[in-house]
């Protein structure tokens, strides 16, 4: 028996982050919006825990035991009390190390493939509860849709979203580290001297995902990491230029980088964006999708 599980990609619409906690971690307000792009992960019995990968970036993951994808069979073993024997097989099409959340899509897809494969009789909030454990991001890759993470990301409140938007994202070469763009905040902030304040979520760019309002969230969006990621990732910032210039609505880093997500008023306007960013030669290629998307997914 095979069990095979989708997981989206996310951009974050807003990224506030606050001063570093005593553990390292930042208290975030992060509003999670996933997107149409989707690893899958297959599990199937195995004599012992393994993992392949196939697709772009597959010779950039790790396949050993600090892979989310491992840790997270591991951790629902462990919580079961069986031993994690399953061959996991992740078929890649997020970046690898892009901040779209790919290695959370992972962990995320493998907890519910395994949960799958296995019958834990888990619920819904002990898999959270362990996708928590495994990594900020990892609980919404689960949930997808809408949501807004508080905490260092992993207390989801879901959101209403009264429409489909249009993104396009532009990937960049090579990637950027998670800890080294929070480091990068943190060495900017101590240069400005000034205070961080506390994350809070914008109601304005809350309402215009309620809405459906494509116009009013390109005004609302905001990434308080970009300009630690353009700071390590100087480029970044034509690409920016590029889609902004062909149209976006709004164009800004997704997550940590180095991923641009450009959104658009319409599919037809996300083609031109895209178009024109391949053109210019200032990232290696382009994404054109929708969201919201589903979260983790069984497959028939
Ligand atoms: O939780 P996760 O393992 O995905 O986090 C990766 C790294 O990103 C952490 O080790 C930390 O350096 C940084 N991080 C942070 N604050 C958060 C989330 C992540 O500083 N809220």
């Amino acid at each position: 028996m095979t069990v095979t599980v989708r997981v989206p990609a996310k951009v974050n619409a807003q990224l506030a982050v606050g001063p570093a906690r005593p553990d390292g971690f930042h208290d975030l307000a992060n509003v999670f919006l996933a997107v149409g792009l989707y690893d899958e992960i297959t599990v199937e019995p195995a004599a012992e825990l393994r993992i392949t990968c196939s697709g772009p970036g597959a010779d950039q993951v790790p396949l050993d035991r600090s892979n989310l994808a491992a840790r997270a069979a591991i951790a629902l073993a462990e919580w079961t009390g069986r031993s994690p024997d399953v061959h996991i097989h992740i078929a890649k099409d997020i970046p690898v190390a892009g901040g779209m959340a790919g290695g959370s899509a992972d962990g995320a897809g493998a907890l519910l493939a395994c949960d799958t494969l296995w019958g834990t009789g888990a619920g819904r909030a002990e898999l959270l509860e362990l996708a928590a454990g495994l990594g900020s991001d990892v609980p919404f890759s689960l949930v997808g849709g809408a949501a807004l993470g508080t905490g260092r990301g992993e207390r989801l409140r879901e959101l209403p979203v009264g429409g489909i938007f249009h993104w396009v994202f532009a990937l960049a070469e090579g990637g950027l580290s998670t800890p080294a763009v929070y480091r990068e905040f943190d060495r900017l902030a101590a240069e400005r001297g000034a205070p961080v304040p506390a994350p809070v979520a914008s109601e304005v760019l809350l309402d215009a995902l309620r809405d459906g309002d494509a116009v009013a969230l390109g005004a609302a969006l905001g990434n308080d990491l970009q300009p630690a990621a353009l700071s390590l990732y100087p480029s970044l910032a034509e690409v920016l230029a590029v889609g902004t210039k062909a149209g976006a609505l709004a164009a800004l880093v997704s997550g940590s980088g180095p991923t641009t997500a450009f959104l658009a008023s319409d599919a037809a306007v996300a083609r031109t964006v895209s178009d024109a960013l391949r053109e210019s030669g200032t990232c290696r290629t382009t994404r054109v999708t929708e969201a919201p998307a589903r979260g983790a997914t069984v497959l028939p």
